[in-house]
């Protein structure tokens, strides 16, 4: 969905991501099809397993017609693919084991149902998690994709540590009523698609043409008007980087950052140099000025 990527890129950017204090990485088994997974613990072999956390999901299947069916796809030899969102107790359970061999590791510090799947009581799928707490086997439990009630029923079963969920300067729908939750749960949030898949750098524009698969072509940021009032924020965004001698990436990945109750920001990085700018918010600080004047000219463009 992202139009590919190439192995020895991403082995170069897990390496210069840790060289750069970065310790957290969130993968999938339907990433490549348990591809991203083992690319991960390939690159993670021979470092010692105290010093990352890893990330990991289930419940989105390419392997099983049971559960909700979600959507089409095809691998990377073009065979049709067919996903579906199911979280049974057996198949969560059967997931994390398979994840484990693939990640080359005994522990997942934080396993994530990766969609809400509106077959299965949430219940069970939070018993499949405690078990393999219990066993040692992760770390902590988490969701991603889900909204409040969600959260609320989920809790009653297990403590979550997370809900991993879309979030940026310009998807804001989770401040209304997930983030209290999370803050009320002592939840933390980890928000992805930060720089809404890369449009919030200001590098696309109405032509850019996208790889085959690479579903950014279809997003709501190539239609004129989005991608109009989109280029004033950059403009400003681009203003404020200046007076910082940063870049555009940086000024979102801080403000990201300092949003109630994020935890870690998940940014895609497909190559070490892009890793390399990201990791550059780390050690930036926004002002109160800044914020103001970030949230002004959003609220202006009726960009949220
Ligand atoms: N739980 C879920 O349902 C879910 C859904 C989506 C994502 N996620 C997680 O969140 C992570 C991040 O999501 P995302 O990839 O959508 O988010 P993103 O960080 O908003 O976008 C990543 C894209 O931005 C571009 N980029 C990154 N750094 C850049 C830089 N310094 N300069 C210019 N472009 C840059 C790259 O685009 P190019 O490809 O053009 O180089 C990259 O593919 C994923 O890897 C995954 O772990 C989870």
């Amino acid at each position: 969905m992202w139009g590919g990527a190439e192995e020895k890129d991403a082995l170069a950017a897990i390496e210069k991501s840790l060289d750069l204090g970065i310790t957290t990485i969130d993968t999938a088994p339907v990433y490549g099809f348990g591809r991203s997974e083992e690319i991960v613990g390939k690159a993670l072999k021979s470092v010692p397993r105290d010093s990352y956390q890893l990330l990991t999901k289930c419940g989105m299947n390419w392997e099983t017609e049971e559960g909700e069916y979600f959507f089409d796809t095809n691998d990377e030899s073009g065979r049709p693919i067919r996903m579906h969102k199911y979280a049974g107790k057996n198949r969560v359970i059967k997931e994390c084991e398979d994840s484990l061999h693939r990640l080359r590791t005994d522990y997942i510090d934080l396993f994530q149902l990766h969609w809400p799947d509106a077959t299965t009581p949430i219940s069970e799928t939070m018993e499949a998690f405690e078990k393999l707490r219990e066993q040692g086997k992760i770390r902590a439990a988490g969701v991603c994709n889900y909204s409040a009630p969600q959260m609320k029923e989920a809790l009653q079963s297990i403590e979550l540590a997370s809900n991993q969920v879309r979030y940026s300067m310009v998807s804001r729908e989770i401040e209304e009523d997930v983030v209290p939750t999370a803050k009320d749960a002592g939840m933390s949030i980890l928000p992805y698609s930060p720089m809404e898949r890369g449009f919030l750098t200001g590098k696309f524009h109405p032509a850019s043409r996208f790889n085959a698969g690479d579903t950014r072509a279809g997003s709501r940021w190539m239609e004129s008007e989005n991608m109009h009032k989109l280029q004033k924020l950059i403009e400003k965004l681009q203003e404020i980087a200046n007076s910082k001698g940063a870049t555009i990436a940086q000024i979102v990945l801080a403000w990201t950052m300092g949003r109630p109750q994020v935890a870690t920001v998940l940014v895609g990085a497909r190559n070490p140099d892009q890793i390399q700018e990201n990791a550059g918010a780390l050690s930036l600080q926004l002002s109160e000025a800044d914020l103001n004047d970030i949230e002004r000219t959003i609220q202006q463009l009726a960009l949220v």
